[in-house]
């Protein structure tokens, strides 16, 4: 099974993906845990060319490429052996992030994103995705005040890009309801784990 978590910048969804990493472990299951973009030796490559700040001429045609390129080498060479080995597969960020953030954000065209994503998947889509809820202005506040925190090119952008990318989440959601769980982040850390752990146990023992 493939789980992927998404949410804002900011909305504390590695952290709780970390937790949960932690917690099923110890229910006996075996993992594969992976970021996009990254999680490969290529694609961690691609990652420091994407977030790169002295990359501010990239184009948003290139920028989507470049995620794809790193999503179809993670898929190749890790995700689907990991699914292979039935192993449960837990990912921070997935196509719907481009969707989000490319699409919506930048406004590229979403049919186009989707011949893109096809290829660069080949059809492999998400039994579940949890989507950690949180406010742009509460995203970024949160990004500013962390100091251990990279900031990337990606969170420089204005508000409005970060307004566009969290109203993109709800298209997305409200076009697949039955795959998207969607948890409230603007509580403590453990509230939002506790759900998290619910939404992910009930689709696990569901199958
Ligand atoms: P990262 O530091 O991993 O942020 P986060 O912890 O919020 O996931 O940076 C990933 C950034 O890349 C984030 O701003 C979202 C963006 N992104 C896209 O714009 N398109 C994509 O397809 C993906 C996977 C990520």
């Amino acid at each position: 099974m493939l789980i992927t978590f998404e949410g804002p910048d900011g909305s504390g969804k590695t952290t709780q993906l970390t937790l949960l990493s932690e917690y099923l472990n110890r229910q006996g299951y075996s993992l594969f845990h992976v970021r996009e973009p990254g999680g490969t030796s290529i694609g961690e490559q691609v990652r420091n060319v994407l977030h790169d700040m002295a990359n501010q001429e990239m184009n948003p045609r290139a920028e989507v490429l470049l995620f794809s390129a790193s999503r179809a080498q993670l898929i190749a060479q890790a995700i689907l052996p990991a699914l292979k080995d039935g192993k449960l597969v837990l990912c921070d960020r997935f196509y719907d992030s481009t969707f989000a953030y490319q699409g919506y954000g930048h406004g590229l065209a979403l049919e186009a994103l989707r011949q893109i994503t096809q290829f660069a998947t080949d059809g492999l889509r998400p039994d579940l995705t949890i989507y950690i809820e949180i406010s742009p202005e509460e995203g970024l506040r949160r990004r500013r005040q962390d100091k251990d925190a990279e900031w990337n090119r990606l969170d420089d952008l204005p508000t409005d890009f970060h307004r566009r990318v969290h109203e993109g989440y709800r298209h997305l959601i409200a076009a697949e309801p039955d795959r998207w769980v969607v948890i409230d982040g603007e509580r403590d850390i453990e509230a939002v784990q506790t759900d998290v752990r619910a939404a992910v146990m009930a689709r696990l023992t569901q199958s």
